[in-house]
């Protein structure tokens, strides 16, 4: 949307900057201002035409900044609400001189303000006035519906993905719970082994401290099961950090493991050698690895059990990118369904949803990465995710 609409402002500062070249320097202005006003006039949105200093010279009718009138300097005025406590001030002055010195060829800048009555979006975009004298054209835009659009977009992702989240946890209830009562078992006939040892003549104390710190042990690792879950189940707003994919996927294939073996599917995990560090959202990823990987497993239900193989496999390409792929055994993509996978509601399940990899993709688009399916050369399928390689650790 941007794009279009920098090429558009462009053109604006380019008719201005021929129309004031073509006049003698010091009656510039009076002499286009036929044209100047046609044009400004003509404009929807708030645009002013800056001098080399900074001083605006000329705005459309639309352009209603307080404080920031023809005959005043708007990087003065930028530098003023700074001081008064805007913290995007400074970083809106300083985009607009560095266009003026011509240091950069465009300025584009987000920020919010508020009004009396609730908190409005600005978009400003800022080029050069292509002349020997300088200056920059301003186009300023009130936002905020497009802005509350896109949160209210957001929003509804996160519900769905919290909703999706929830069932499969919920279909993979019968494999937690199993994986719950492994170290509860152990707890358990530990404890039991504790009291034994006590009834003895001479309790040893060092077996039963022993006893002990297994027991505290698989506490811990029934308490690491549910806080993952927790956290899986949580409803909570978008955070981003820089992680480690391989790591992550080794978590969700773990938290998968039990259902697996239920299942009777063999899970190979092949990680690249290096950590791939993406900039995401841990939840969300995890949910697209973990639909993936649900889905292969379910796409194998009907195959004899020795071929039930799912192969995870993450690789670093061309040292940008970070790519996850799922390959199963299954009956893979059938004909004329390519088109739908992805479509929300399409499912060829009795109990599905069709919603896995609809919230997959729009989690990737989230991520400024892609997914894709192909089938493999002989049987079954592969799903693939990419996204952008950040440097750093991860947190
Ligand atoms: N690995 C796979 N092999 C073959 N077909 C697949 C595979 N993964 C997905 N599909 C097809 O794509 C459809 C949509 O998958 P999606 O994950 O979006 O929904 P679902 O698994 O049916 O339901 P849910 O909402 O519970 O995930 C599936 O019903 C299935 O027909
Ligand atoms: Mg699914």
């Amino acid at each position: 949307m941007r794009e279009p609409f920098a090429g558009w402002l462009r053109l604006v500062a380019e008719v201005f900057a021929s129309a004031l070249e073509r006049t003698a320097m010091e009656d510039a202005l009076r002499a286009s201002e036929g044209m100047k006003s046609a044009i400004l006039s003509s404009l929807s949105n708030g645009v002013a035409v800056l001098d080399s200093d900074g001083t605006i010279v000329a705005v459309s009718q639309s352009w209603t900044i307080e404080g920031a009138t023809v005959g005043s300097n708007y990087v003065t005025a930028w530098r003023e609400t700074a001081r008064a406590g805007a913290s995007h001030g400074s970083d809106a002055a300083a985009g607009i001189a560095a266009v003026l010195a011509r240091e950069r060829d465009s300025f584009a800048f987000e920020y919010t303000a508020r009004d009396p009555t609730a908190e409005r979006w600005y978009s400003m975009v800022v080029v050069p006035l292509n002349q020997p004298d300088g200056g920059a054209v301003i186009s300023h835009t009130d936002v905020t519906e497009r802005k509350r659009a896109e949160v209210n977009a957001q929003r509804s992702r996160q519900e769905l993905a919290h909703f999706t989240r929830v069932s499969t946890m919920g279909a993979l209830a019968a494999s937690l719970a199993h994986e719950l009562n492994q170290p509860l078992a152990a707890i358990l006939s530990n404890a039991q082994a504790a009291r034994r040892f006590l009834d003895a003549a001479r309790p040893d104390l060092g077996e039963i401290r022993s006893i002990l710190s297994d027991i505290v042990e698989d506490d811990k690792r029934a308490g690491k099961v549910i806080e993952g879950l927790r956290e899986l189940l949580r409803k909570g707003e978008t955070e981003v950090e820089l992680l480690d994919l391989n790591a992550l996927i080794r978590d969700v294939v773990k938290l998968l493991g039990s259902d697996a073996l239920i299942r009777r599917v063999r899970m190979h995990l092949d990680v690249a050698a290096e950590p791939l560090i993406v900039a995401g959202d841990r939840i969300q990823l995890q949910q697209v690895v973990l639909n993936l990987l649900v889905n292969a497993m379910d796409a194998m239900a009907d195959c004899p059990t020795e071929e039930r193989v799912v192969s995870v496999q993450t690789e670093l390409c061309n040292g940008q990118t970070a790519r996850v792929s799922v390959q199963d055994a299954g009956p893979g993509i059938l004909t004329g369904q390519h088109d739908l996978l992805f479509e929300p509601f399409y499912t060829t399940k009795p109990t599905g949803m069709g919603m896995g990899l609809s919230i997959s993709r729009s989690i990737m688009e989230a991520h400024g990465g892609l997914i894709w399916a192909t089938n493999n050369p002989a049987r079954g399928a592969t799903f693939s995710f990419a996204m952008p390689i950040r440097n750093g650790t991860a947190t």
